[in-house]
């Protein structure tokens, strides 16, 4: 055997010894590059051998090294089919996702306290047979305030007390003024509560803000009377503050009604013996009532000799304060996770 055939089988050997110990395919290019390197590849060199040989000896190497070329070349292809299978098998693995692993928990939101306060009333209601009615908050002077029997000159009207838009419409001060909305879009009898938004151009405090909710009742139709109120308000009462929960009317005045009554539950915080939170009264302001004022009856072109009715508003604020003895107003609006999430 010649030198040269020698020195390519020792070519073959190393080559095939450092493919089998390419641990990774980031080796096969050096590996490719050293051996079959077009310019300086180690068989590329060997081919450059040639013209030094006898030439009796030139076909037989030239073959050999032609052979060998296409073993390396197949040797090549070989191990890195193993090479990337492996590596393909370890991502795999290492990317594998334990779908029965139990998931990190999450805090899931739900409604803001006002809502579920005014949510449990509406149902509170409605339970008592009363439908669901609805009015716009950019309202305007007549709904909110006139046909609500408010003279001219009554203070809540002032620039001062209520939003008023540059064309004279306002943001409405109270819900009341979807019991004229309803009742001049339909005919009697009417049994509708009405939840909503209401503005006054209150300083923010610790128990008053701008923008706060009400909740209207009213019922109107033959023959009711003031104890059909004072049962419905009783039922209320009782379904908010639980039940035996001692209440009582006091006489009071608004425009819209007559006789007017606030009423007031016991206090539940000290149960009547006197506190902070009732200003030692030991009693509760809770909403304002009355027989609805038949001028307001006649305003909406209701019949006032046939027709009697009482309605009611209270806030949900205050409501969702007591019973959940929120000290302050704002705290309803600061939209602090923290706090909200206790409800
Ligand atoms: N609208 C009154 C207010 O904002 C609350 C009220 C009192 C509503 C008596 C009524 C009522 O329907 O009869 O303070």
């Amino acid at each position: 055997m010649t030198t040269a055939q020698e020195a390519l089988e020792s070519i073959e050997r190393e080559a095939l010894d450092r493919l089998a110990t390419l641990s990774t395919t980031a080796g096969l290019e050096g590996w490719l590059t050293e051996f079959l390197g077009r310019e300086r590849g180690r068989v590329t060199q060997a081919l450059k051998l040639i013209p030094t040989l006898p030439p009796e000896a030139r076909k037989p190497y030239g073959g050999a090294v032609n052979r060998l070329k296409v073993a390396l070349e197949a040797a090549h292809a070989e191990r890195g089919g193993v090479l990337r299978a492996a590596e393909t098998a370890a991502r795999i693995e290492a990317e594998a996702l334990d779908v029965s692993m139990p998931s990190i928990g999450r805090s899931m939101g739900h409604a803001h306290v006002l809502s579920q306060v005014r949510d449990e009333l509406v149902a509170l209601f409605k339970s008592l047979g009363y439908g669901l009615a609805e009015g716009p908050e950019v309202e305007d002077a007549w709904h909110n305030f006139s046909a609500l029997n408010t003279p001219e000159d009554h203070p809540a009207r002032d620039p001062k007390d209520t939003f008023y838009l540059p064309d004279g419409r306002l943001l409405r001060t109270q819900t009341s003024s979807v019991q004229i909305r309803h009742m001049a879009a339909g005919k009697p009898p009417f049994r509708i509560i009405a939840p909503g938004r209401v503005y006054r151009r209150d300083a923010v405090t610790p128990r008053h803000y701008p923008m706060f909710h009400q909740l209207e009742g009213l019922h109107v139709a033959e023959g009711i009377t003031f104890a059909h109120l004072k049962g419905v308000l009783q039922a209320f009462a009782e379904g908010v503050f639980g039940s035996g929960t001692p209440m009582r009317l006091r006489p009071s005045f608004f425009p819209f009604t007559e006789p007017s009554a606030e009423m007031d539950v016991r206090c539940v915080f000290c149960e009547g013996a006197g506190c902070r939170i009732c200003s030692h009264t030991g009693w509760l302001e809770i909403l304002g009532c009355g027989m609805v004022d038949p001028a307001v009856l006649e305003a909406v072109g209701i019949d006032s000799e046939r027709y009697s009715g009482f309605a009611f508003g209270l806030g949900v604020e205050r409501i969702a304060m007591l019973r959940h003895r929120i000290p302050d107003i704002r705290l309803l609006w600061e939209n602090d996770a923290r706090f909200l999430a206790q409800f």
